[in-house]
């Protein structure tokens, strides 16, 4: 009997992966005057709809638990991913341990705000992450996820 040949392609590992930390699974609802009126599941349908345009297979993963965020850092690299756009929320402010994730796998990443966080609260400046990030882009609601998506698909089509 003829077994059908293991095609790595039918896998779809994600080349693109996209992270929310704490309390995003509430946009739509959570202080609108601050991250827009998009829920997630708009978010991140629109970009998993633009890196597929573009041939590239994008997914996408929310916690409000930072443990399961540092060992789906450390799943990323096992599964190949090549890019990772993060917005670590209010673990932006508090969490060595996402940083430290980051910086084991060692997977370019671009740390993302819906929100201006240097136009807010003096505890909202600090981040443990963007000086490990390529970029840093805040400030422009939900195309703070595109641009970032937009720049990540420029670099991985000129590989
Ligand atoms: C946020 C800004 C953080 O300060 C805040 O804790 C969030 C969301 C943003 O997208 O603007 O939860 O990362």
């Amino acid at each position: 009997m003829t077994q059908p040949k293991s095609d790595a392609k039918t896998s779809a590992a994600p080349h693109l992966l996209v992270l929310h930390g704490p309390n995003l699974n509430l946009l739509g609802s959570r202080e609108p005057q601050h991250y827009g009126a998009a829920t997630l599941a708009d978010i991140d349908a629109a970009l998993s709809r633009r890196a597929s345009a573009a041939g590239l297979v994008l997914a996408t993963f929310q916690t409000n638990h930072e443990g399961a965020m540092v060992e789906r850092i450390h799943a990323a690299r096992q599964e190949g991913v090549a890019r990772i756009i993060i917005n670590p929320a209010a673990w932006t402010h508090t969490s060595v341990a996402i940083r430290d994730a980051l910086a084991a796998v060692a997977i370019p990443f671009i740390e993302v705000h819906l929100s201006n966080v240097h136009a807010r609260e003096p505890f909202r400046h600090h981040s443990y992450f963007s000086d490990l990030a390529q970029g840093v882009i805040a400030g422009l609601g939900q195309a703070s996820y595109h641009l970032a998506l937009e720049f990540f698909i420029n670099q991985l089509s000129g590989d």
